[in-house]
Protein backbone atom coordinates (compact mmCIF):
# COMPACT_ATOMS: atom_id res chain seq x y z
CA UNK A 1 0.00 0.00 0.00
CA UNK A 2 1.18 3.55 -1.24
CA UNK A 3 2.50 5.88 1.77
CA UNK A 4 -0.02 8.69 0.92
CA UNK A 5 -4.28 8.21 0.03
CA UNK A 6 -6.87 10.59 -0.45
CA UNK A 7 -10.41 10.81 1.04
CA UNK A 8 -13.27 12.41 0.49
CA UNK A 9 -16.06 13.49 0.54
CA UNK A 10 -18.36 15.47 -1.60
CA UNK A 11 -22.13 16.07 -1.89
CA UNK A 12 -22.00 18.61 -4.82
CA UNK A 13 -18.74 17.86 -6.84
CA UNK A 14 -16.44 20.41 -5.87
CA UNK A 15 -14.71 18.68 -3.20
CA UNK A 16 -14.31 16.01 -5.84
CA UNK A 17 -12.91 17.88 -8.78
CA UNK A 18 -9.71 18.83 -5.74
CA UNK A 19 -9.31 15.09 -5.48
CA UNK A 20 -9.57 14.48 -8.67
CA UNK A 21 -7.06 17.05 -9.44
CA UNK A 22 -5.10 16.18 -6.59
CA UNK A 23 -4.77 12.52 -7.55
CA UNK A 24 -3.16 13.83 -11.22
CA UNK A 25 -0.85 15.61 -9.93
CA UNK A 26 0.66 13.66 -7.07
CA UNK A 27 -0.59 10.30 -8.19
CA UNK A 28 -1.91 9.59 -5.11
CA UNK A 29 -5.11 7.09 -4.78
CA UNK A 30 -7.86 8.72 -4.13
CA UNK A 31 -11.17 7.33 -1.87
CA UNK A 32 -14.65 8.42 -1.74
CA UNK A 33 -16.98 8.58 1.17
CA UNK A 34 -21.07 8.59 0.03
CA UNK A 35 -24.28 9.10 1.72
CA UNK A 36 -26.04 6.13 2.08
CA UNK A 37 -29.35 8.44 1.17
CA UNK A 38 -28.29 10.82 -1.60
CA UNK A 39 -29.09 14.35 -0.45
CA UNK A 40 -30.75 16.03 -2.65
CA UNK A 41 -32.24 19.00 -3.43
CA UNK A 42 -34.32 21.49 -0.94
CA UNK A 43 -34.74 18.55 1.44
CA UNK A 44 -31.29 17.29 1.14
CA UNK A 45 -30.10 21.16 1.96
CA UNK A 46 -32.55 20.68 5.27
CA UNK A 47 -30.80 17.73 5.85
CA UNK A 48 -27.60 19.41 5.89
CA UNK A 49 -28.06 21.98 8.00
CA UNK A 50 -30.23 20.01 10.51
CA UNK A 51 -27.38 17.02 10.35
CA UNK A 52 -24.87 19.97 11.40
CA UNK A 53 -26.88 22.02 13.77
CA UNK A 54 -28.17 18.91 15.54
CA UNK A 55 -24.63 17.59 15.67
CA UNK A 56 -25.91 14.09 14.11
CA UNK A 57 -23.91 11.69 13.06
CA UNK A 58 -25.18 10.43 9.60
CA UNK A 59 -24.67 6.74 8.16
CA UNK A 60 -22.07 6.68 5.28
CA UNK A 61 -20.55 4.17 2.48
CA UNK A 62 -16.97 3.61 2.47
CA UNK A 63 -15.53 0.74 0.48
CA UNK A 64 -12.30 1.82 0.29
CA UNK A 65 -8.89 0.90 2.67
CA UNK A 66 -8.77 1.52 5.93
CA UNK A 67 -6.72 4.64 6.93
CA UNK A 68 -4.09 2.87 8.74
CA UNK A 69 -2.89 1.22 5.65
CA UNK A 70 -1.41 4.67 4.94
CA UNK A 71 1.88 6.70 6.46
CA UNK A 72 -0.32 10.38 5.86
CA UNK A 73 -3.75 10.64 4.81
CA UNK A 74 -4.83 13.65 2.78
CA UNK A 75 -8.94 14.42 4.19
CA UNK A 76 -10.56 16.42 1.67
CA UNK A 77 -14.43 17.91 2.55
CA UNK A 78 -16.93 21.04 2.01
CA UNK A 79 -17.73 23.55 4.89
CA UNK A 80 -21.56 23.29 5.65
CA UNK A 81 -23.09 25.91 8.64
CA UNK A 82 -18.92 26.76 9.57
CA UNK A 83 -18.46 23.60 10.46
CA UNK A 84 -17.54 20.60 9.06
CA UNK A 85 -19.50 18.37 7.02
CA UNK A 86 -21.35 16.03 8.69
CA UNK A 87 -20.62 12.76 6.69
CA UNK A 88 -16.86 13.56 7.24
CA UNK A 89 -17.11 14.03 10.60
CA UNK A 90 -19.35 10.21 10.86
CA UNK A 91 -16.09 8.93 8.66
CA UNK A 92 -13.46 10.41 11.27
CA UNK A 93 -15.58 9.45 14.62
CA UNK A 94 -15.43 5.82 12.86
CA UNK A 95 -11.92 5.46 11.38
CA UNK A 96 -10.11 8.78 13.07
CA UNK A 97 -7.93 6.82 15.38
CA UNK A 98 -6.82 4.64 12.54
CA UNK A 99 -4.81 7.75 10.77
CA UNK A 100 -1.71 8.23 11.33
CA UNK A 101 -0.95 11.43 10.13
CA UNK A 102 -3.09 13.71 8.00
CA UNK A 103 -3.30 16.88 6.57
CA UNK A 104 -6.73 19.08 5.27
CA UNK A 105 -8.42 20.62 2.15
CA UNK A 106 -11.69 21.98 2.91
CA UNK A 107 -13.59 23.51 0.36
CA UNK A 108 -16.02 26.38 0.50
CA UNK A 109 -17.92 29.45 -0.40
CA UNK A 110 -15.77 31.25 1.67
CA UNK A 111 -15.53 31.67 5.07
CA UNK A 112 -15.57 28.72 8.12
CA UNK A 113 -12.54 26.89 7.16
CA UNK A 114 -10.93 27.00 10.14
CA UNK A 115 -14.11 25.85 12.39
CA UNK A 116 -14.14 22.95 9.73
CA UNK A 117 -10.54 21.90 10.70
CA UNK A 118 -11.42 22.07 14.35
CA UNK A 119 -14.16 20.11 13.82
CA UNK A 120 -11.53 17.35 12.16
CA UNK A 121 -8.98 18.26 15.24
CA UNK A 122 -11.10 16.80 17.22
CA UNK A 123 -13.15 13.70 15.40
CA UNK A 124 -9.33 12.42 14.64
CA UNK A 125 -8.00 13.71 18.34
CA UNK A 126 -4.79 15.12 16.09
CA UNK A 127 -3.28 17.78 14.59
CA UNK A 128 -3.00 18.18 11.00
CA UNK A 129 0.14 18.70 9.30
CA UNK A 130 -0.91 21.49 7.04
CA UNK A 131 -4.19 23.39 5.66
CA UNK A 132 -5.67 24.19 2.38
CA UNK A 133 -8.64 26.07 2.57
CA UNK A 134 -10.37 26.65 -1.48
CA UNK A 135 -13.27 28.34 -2.70
CA UNK A 136 -14.82 26.56 -4.17
CA UNK A 137 -15.47 29.75 -7.30
CA UNK A 138 -11.82 29.40 -7.98
CA UNK A 139 -12.27 25.31 -7.56
CA UNK A 140 -14.85 25.37 -10.68
CA UNK A 141 -12.77 28.23 -12.62
CA UNK A 142 -9.96 25.71 -12.20
CA UNK A 143 -7.49 28.35 -10.68
CA UNK A 144 -6.40 26.09 -7.86
CA UNK A 145 -3.39 24.00 -9.66
CA UNK A 146 -0.55 25.92 -8.07
CA UNK A 147 -1.86 25.93 -4.58
CA UNK A 148 -2.05 22.16 -4.64
CA UNK A 149 1.08 21.91 -5.79
CA UNK A 150 2.10 23.93 -3.44
CA UNK A 151 0.48 21.80 -0.66
CA UNK A 152 1.64 18.03 -2.45
CA UNK A 153 5.56 19.52 -1.92
CA UNK A 154 4.55 20.36 1.99
CA UNK A 155 2.54 16.77 2.48
CA UNK A 156 5.81 14.83 1.11
CA UNK A 157 8.02 17.21 3.18
CA UNK A 158 6.20 16.19 5.94
CA UNK A 159 4.67 12.94 5.91
CA UNK A 160 4.72 12.06 9.28
CA UNK A 161 2.35 12.33 12.74
CA UNK A 162 2.67 15.69 14.44
CA UNK A 163 3.17 16.42 17.89
CA UNK A 164 0.40 18.57 19.47
CA UNK A 165 3.70 21.76 20.17
CA UNK A 166 4.62 21.27 16.56
CA UNK A 167 3.61 24.30 13.78
CA UNK A 168 1.25 23.84 11.56
CA UNK A 169 2.89 24.02 8.24
CA UNK A 170 1.87 27.50 6.47
CA UNK A 171 -1.70 27.60 5.86
CA UNK A 172 -2.76 28.55 2.03
CA UNK A 173 -5.95 30.24 1.85
CA UNK A 174 -6.71 31.43 -1.47
C1 LIG B 1 -26.02 23.32 4.18
C2 LIG B 1 -24.82 24.04 3.64
C3 LIG B 1 -24.14 24.91 4.46
C4 LIG B 1 -23.02 25.59 3.96
N1 LIG B 1 -22.33 26.42 4.80
C5 LIG B 1 -21.23 27.06 4.35
C6 LIG B 1 -20.46 27.89 5.23
O1 LIG B 1 -20.73 28.04 6.43
N2 LIG B 1 -19.38 28.54 4.71
C7 LIG B 1 -19.04 28.44 3.39
O2 LIG B 1 -18.07 29.08 3.00
N3 LIG B 1 -19.72 27.63 2.54
C8 LIG B 1 -20.80 26.93 2.99
N4 LIG B 1 -21.51 26.11 2.16
C9 LIG B 1 -21.07 25.97 0.77
C10 LIG B 1 -20.21 24.70 0.55
O3 LIG B 1 -19.16 24.61 1.48
C11 LIG B 1 -19.61 24.76 -0.85
O4 LIG B 1 -20.65 24.83 -1.79
C12 LIG B 1 -18.71 23.57 -1.14
O5 LIG B 1 -17.91 23.88 -2.25
C13 LIG B 1 -19.50 22.31 -1.43
O6 LIG B 1 -18.62 21.24 -1.65
P1 LIG B 1 -19.06 19.91 -2.45
O7 LIG B 1 -19.48 20.39 -3.83
O8 LIG B 1 -17.83 19.08 -2.50
O9 LIG B 1 -20.18 19.27 -1.73
C14 LIG B 1 -22.60 25.41 2.62
C15 LIG B 1 -23.31 24.50 1.80
C16 LIG B 1 -24.39 23.82 2.31
C17 LIG B 1 -25.14 22.84 1.43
Amino acid sequence: MGRIGIFFYSRTGTGRMVAQRLASVSGWPAYEIRDVSPRVGLQGDLRCVLDVLLKRSPPFRYDGPAPDQFEHVVLIAPVWMRALAAPMRSFLTAHGRLIRAYSVICVMSGYGGFRAVDDMVRAAGAKPRSVLLLKESDVLAEECDASLCRFREQTLAAPGPGGWNDPLLPSIDV
